[in-house]
């Protein structure tokens, strides 16, 4: 366990009266519930400043602020989650940190020190911890954020920034396996693009390509290399996984058109040391639909941190709808999310040190 130096000095003005009591814990819609307090602070001539919790609400705006023209802006998702004594557990927080610095610096803003992040995230944290849900898939949903804040009108890469960081109790993501399309219509990210960060343009490019899936009665699109359509990169939510003769197989991070997702890392981490085979290399629709046609696709799912690991129940390619095993016939993702969620929720020793005490 993982215990946090407080250091970065912060302003607090806590709420006069929580909303708290307002919250149905049998029934959280994902990300439409926000708890009491938010971070905030600002950068400007090189220095981040005003650090403060104030309680959760609106901000002010210039109608010229260039993220609001340009999309210069990134964000994060992660979680805290009570173990069996009710204490707040983060998951990995260092990795989300490191990302969120990794996407600042290739859309030309500043990084964010480590004891600003983590003492602005365990100080809200700790403050809101009692609107983590105590139920077994329930978290608190954390969305730290960057945003260019210039007031000006021009491309260039800005000069003003604001951090922030809200939360969100949620429960389960998806409550039925997931169905997923693959799409030659559309292309989400190649080799030297942003692909690899999580920048906020990445998101609003496939709105319309998702819209269209929906239509069609899919949830997500399974994104395919923007050369040849020929491989497969993630999911827009999620990296992707498939089980085809036994082996596990994830498309590698090489060409960095994909998220390096933390849940990726933590699943490719538990697979390999309980035996499995993991292979992160190049995997081909041709692949996919030869091992589907002939029963050797026995598993497939999404990983990422909003849902953990999301067993995918349909595959559809050209009109065609290559179907997964029952989710009772998963070898691989149930297993993998069990372990998950008993090792963020405190049931297992956690011997990847992976949690931190907030
Ligand atoms: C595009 C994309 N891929 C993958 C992931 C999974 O990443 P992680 O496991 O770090 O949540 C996410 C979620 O953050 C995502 O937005």
């Amino acid at each position: 366990m993982n215990v946090i130096e407080k250091s970065f000095k912060i302003d607090v003005q806590p709420i006069a009266q929580t909303r708290l009591t307002e919250l149905d814990y049998e029934n959280i819609p994902f990300g439409r519930i926000f708890t009491d307090h938010m971070f905030i602070a600002e950068y400007k001539n090189g220095e981040w400043k005003n650090a403060r919790i104030q309680p959760f609400g609106h901000i002010p705006m210039h109608p010229s602020s260039s993220v609001l023209h340009y999309g210069q802006g990134v964000f994060e998702g992660m979680k805290a989650f009570k173990d069996e004594q009710g204490n707040a557990r983060l998951f990995r927080p260092l990795k989300n940190w490191e990302r969120l610095n990794a996407s600042a610096q290739r859309m030309a803003m500043p990084t964010i020190p480590e004891e600003l992040f983590m003492d602005a995230l365990t100080t809200l944290v700790r403050m809101d911890s009692n609107w983590i849900p105590d139920t077994e898939e329930g978290a608190l949903y954390i969305r730290p954020f960057m945003f260019a804040n210039d007031e000006f009108v021009g491309i260039k890469p800005a000069d003003d920034f604001v951090f922030m960081i809200f939360c969100c109790p949620v429960s389960k993501y998806y409550q039925k396996p997931v169905r997923v399309t693959m799409s030659d219509e559309y292309v989400r990210a190649f080799r030297g693009g942003t692909g690899h960060v999580k920048a906020m343009g990445n998101y609003g490019a496939v709105m319309e390509p998702l819209r269209k899936a929906r239509l069609d009665g899919y949830d997500q699109i399974l994104w395919l290399d923007g050369y040849e359509f020929k491989r497969i990169q993630e999911i827009g939510t999620m990296n992707v996984f498939v089980v085809i003769d036994d082996k596990v197989l994830t498309p590698s991070l090489e060409e960095k058109a994909i998220l390096p997702g933390i849940t990726r890392d933590s699943c490719i981490t538990l697979l390999r040391d309980n035996g499995y085979t993991v292979e992160e290399r190049d995997i081909t629709v041709d692949e996919i639909i030869a091992a589907a046609s002939s029963g050797r696709l026995t598993d497939a799912f999404g990983t990422g941190t909003a849902a953990t690991v999301a067993p995918i129940g349909e595959i559809g390619y050209k009109g065609q709808h290559y179907m997964l095993p029952s989710i009772d016939n998963r070898p691989v993702s149930i297993w993998l999310k069990d372990e998950m969620r008993n090792i963020r929720k405190g049931h297992r020793p956690d011997t990847y040190n992976w949690l931190y005490q907030v």
